[in-house]
Formats: structure tokens, sequence, C-alpha cells
């Protein structure tokens, strides 16, 4: 994955806009990460990405999966969430 491509697809935050935000504001959890353009908010597939990002001193060295892989990673994990059935009662 290149710097200009999403890291955040369901808000099209790109790695760059990340790895900028990281920079200059130092966050302490993913959760902050929500102000970077509501990054990390939507199915959640990103977080964990986006931690790997935060906890290296160096985010840009950080090697993400290429694109077409996450994309496609990123749509089996957004069908399985779909798929999963809410338990009902006792
Ligand atoms: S890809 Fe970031 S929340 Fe869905």
């Amino acid at each position: 994955m290149n710097d200009d491509e999403e890291l955040c697809v369901c808000f099209h935050v790109n790695r760059r806009k990340v790895i900028q935000y990281i920079r200059v504001e130092k966050p302490t959890r993913v959760s902050q990460l929500s102000e970077c353009f509501g990054a990390g908010t939507g199915c959640g597939w990103c977080r964990p990405f986006l931690k790997q990002l935060m906890e290296k001193e160096h985010p840009e060295s950080v090697q993400l999966p290429d694109s077409e892989t996450y994309q496609n990673q990123r749509r089996d994990y957004r069908d399985k969430v779909r798929n999963i059935k809410p338990r009902l009662g006792p």
C-alpha cells in the first residue's frame, strides 16, 4: 500500500493523512485517530492497521498489504460481520 491509498476505506482516509496525524497529534489510543477524518469509526477493519502505525516510532516503515489484498480482505471481513446473527435471549 502506498501513502495515497485508502487505509480507512469507510471514510476514504489515506495512509499519508494518518501518518501525518500521528506525527503531529501523537495520539496514545487508536480511538483518538477518529479525529483524523473519522478513521476507524466505520466497519472497524482498519483499526489493527491504525494501531500498528501508532505503535511504531517510524510509522512510514510499517509494511501493509498491497491495496488489492487489503480491499479484498476488508470486503471479506464486512461480509463475515454482516452474517453474524445476534444471539437471542436464554
Ligand atoms: S475501513 Fe476504517 S472503519 Fe472501515
